[in-house]
């Protein structure tokens, strides 16, 4: 029992020390991996949003309870221990607002493709656009990627505006690219590389 509790509070302390897996974006915006006590909050902000969200995202009707949400964060702690990605939420003024990061590392190939999104309310701030830079800058300088992608689908006008403001290029369309529920949508292939990126 006493080694069981010696391994238990070992795992927390790992998980704390991963947790301060945190940086300030600016004064309003800070980044972080979550755990499993913003699992509510989560889910709070994606039934706020769920239709708008559910627009251009693949996974609302799948993301409906608790458990779904603490799968996620479960799967973004794989993913960080994994180094396969790194999913992050955005808090703005201490409040959860959405979520940015790499939902894949290609290590091999030293490339990143960004996913983001944010609650209904928080925008039109350009939380996510100062976001987006903060990853991008974290890929090219901490870890060392050469290459930066971002897909969107070709009519998402407010998706296609932060890579287009960020000054990526347009490197061609992926036709039927994205399944969403009842239909495919074509994609925008976004690029940046780090020899770019000042
Ligand atoms: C894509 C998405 C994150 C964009 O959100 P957004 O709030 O428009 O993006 P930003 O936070 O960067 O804000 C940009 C807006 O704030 C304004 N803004 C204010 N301050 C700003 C600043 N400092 N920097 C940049 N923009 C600023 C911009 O003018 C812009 O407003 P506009 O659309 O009226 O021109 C959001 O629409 C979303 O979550 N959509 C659903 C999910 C989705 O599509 N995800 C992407 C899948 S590829």
């Amino acid at each position: 029992m006493l080694v069981r509790n010696a391994y238990d509070k070992m795992i927390i302390n790992a998980r704390e020390m991963m947790a301060m897996f945190a940086f300030n974006v600016d004064d309003e915006i800070s980044l972080r991996l979550l755990d499993e006590r913003y699992a509510g909050e989560l889910l709070q902000l994606i039934n706020h949003s769920r239709e708008d969200l559910r627009e251009w995202l693949p996974w609302l009707d799948s993301t409906t309870t608790p458990r779904h949400v603490a799968e996620f964060i479960q799967g973004a702690w794989m993913m960080y221990e994994e180094r396969s990605g790194l999913r992050l939420g955005i808090f703005y003024h201490g409040r959860l607002a959405g979520m940015v990061g790499f939902n894949t590392i290609d290590w091999a190939n030293r490339i990143g493709i960004i996913g983001y999104w944010l609650g209904s309310h928080f925008q039109g701030y350009g939380i996510m656009t100062r976001s987006v830079t903060a990853i991008i800058d974290y890929g090219f300088n901490q870890l060392n990627l050469n290459r930066i992608e971002i897909r969107a689908a070709f009519q998402n006008d407010k998706s296609r505006a932060i890579p287009e403001r960020l000054g990526f290029q347009i490197e061609g369309k992926i036709r039927q690219g994205e399944w969403l529920y009842d239909h495919f949508v074509d994609l925008v292939m976004y690029g940046m590389l780090a020899s770019e990126w000042e």
